[in-house]
């Protein structure tokens, strides 16, 4: 696939990963980008998964022939990206491998070797001319490893973006949802906790003309339409910003009075006009898809039962998903149940203690089971107050 006259497409589709990064459910597959800049020296940008390897070397032999690559740049070592590494030098014994120092160090960690006498160090600041492009490396330390570096190509106006504008998805399958939100769940979930850092990388790319992005995850981005839009997104997710008016419903429920009191919310918050409301059974749904809406809405109402003398394990899960990734600027309301002594609400609190910006509604609801007359006028209370 050609990018432009001088780059070119040679990464793969993995429809066989069933949790990407352990953990993220992808039922559309995944993209492993790598891309070959053909020029006087010919650059190869990342490898891919070691699922993939072979079929990746067979992308660029048929692009190159007999041609061997100069120059391996290695943006990021997760493995997801690096696996191609050791097999790429011994195919094209002549090449170097360009990386940043931390990244070099963790070539030790996974491969035995920084291949010493082949390797060329880079920095921010730092450029590699191979004819006539000119790539400038740019530091994305946290974006979403240590030695992350991004790429941009004076040549072609051209962003190598790591990680940075990736979605789930293989590139072979079209999203019926469009970009925004796979590329939503990648980036609240493997990258949201670094927002400060997200946001220093969006400065540094502000001040480049791009023409293109080429991410190593999802479709390269090559239009001024969806780069710009792609970057209003970065900006309002690296800054915890709201992105959607609206209200989540996350709740565990055991025997379905939780449940209730949810739908009897739900329906509240729409009858008073709140513009978009969505219910998440968070033993049920994907979780990640969850979290995704959680940083989306600017408000979010948990409704779960106390449990063990702590709250039920689903919502501890999620909670914990929220503060790690360091969940802020956000109205919070509860929905609590305990058949003896509801304190879910109280539990709920103390774990958002560290959180930044953090505003509890007013209003809780607590029920010793099922709903009686006390707790739907609660419920009223908290859908007037929150809608
Ligand atoms: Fe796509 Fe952080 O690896």
């Amino acid at each position: 696939m050609k990018i432009t006259n001088d780059i070119r497409y040679v990464g793969v589709n993995d429809h066989d990963v069933d949790l990407f990064e352990g953990q993220y459910p992808v039922e559309r597959g995944m993209a492993y980008n790598s891309y070959v800049v053909l020029d006087e020296k010919v650059t190869v940008f990342d490898t891919v998964d070691q699922n993939f390897v072979d079929e990746w070397l067979g992308n660029i032999k048929s692009l190159l022939g007999a041609t061997a690559p100069d120059y391996l740049v290695v943006q990021h070592m997760e493995p997801d990206h690096s696996a191609g590494i050791a097999a790429f030098m011994a195919a094209y014994p002549t090449a170097k491998i360009v990386s940043s120092g931390p990244a070099f160090a963790m070539m030790v960690g996974f491969f035995g070797t920084d291949w010493a006498d082949r390797k060329v160090v880079v920095k921010e600041g730092d450029t590699l001319v191979t004819g006539k492009h000119t790539f400038a490396f740019v530091g994305a330390s946290m974006v979403h490893w240590p030695e992350v570096i991004v790429t941009y190509d004076t040549c072609d106006k051209v962003l190598f973006s790591a990680d940075g504008f990736g979605k789930f998805g293989a590139n072979d399958i079209e999203d019926p949802e469009g970009w925004d939100c796979e590329a939503r769940r990648y980036y609240i979930g493997i990258v949201g906790k670094y927002g400060v850092q997200t946001m220093n990388l969006l400065k540094k790319a502000a001040g480049l003309e791009i023409k293109t992005i080429c991410p190593l995850h999802g479709p390269v981005l090559d239009t001024s339409e969806t780069i710009g839009h792609a970057l209003q997104q970065y900006t309002t997710w690296a800054s915890y910003a709201v992105e959607s008016e609206g209200v989540l419903i996350a709740y565990t429920s055991v025997y379905g009075h939780t449940k209730a009191a949810v739908e009897k919310l739900a329906a509240a918050l729409k009858a008073k006009g709140c513009p978009k409301v969505v219910v998440a059974d968070l033993a049920r749904d994907e979780m990640f898809e969850t979290i995704e809406d959680a940083f989306r809405y600017g408000k979010i109402v948990l409704a779960t039962t106390t449990y063990n003398g702590g709250i039920f394990p689903f919502m501890k899960t999620f909670v914990h998903h929220l503060t790690e990734r360091n969940y802020q600027n956000r109205t919070i309301g509860f929905v609590e149940n305990g058949a003896w002594a509801p304190q879910a609400a109280r539990i709920l609190k103390g774990m958002f203690e560290n959180s930044k910006n953090i505003t509890f509604a007013a209003n809780t609801v607590t029920l010793k089971g099922a709903l009686n007359a006390t707790s739907e006028a609660q419920i009223d209370a908290l859908a007037s107050e929150l809608a």
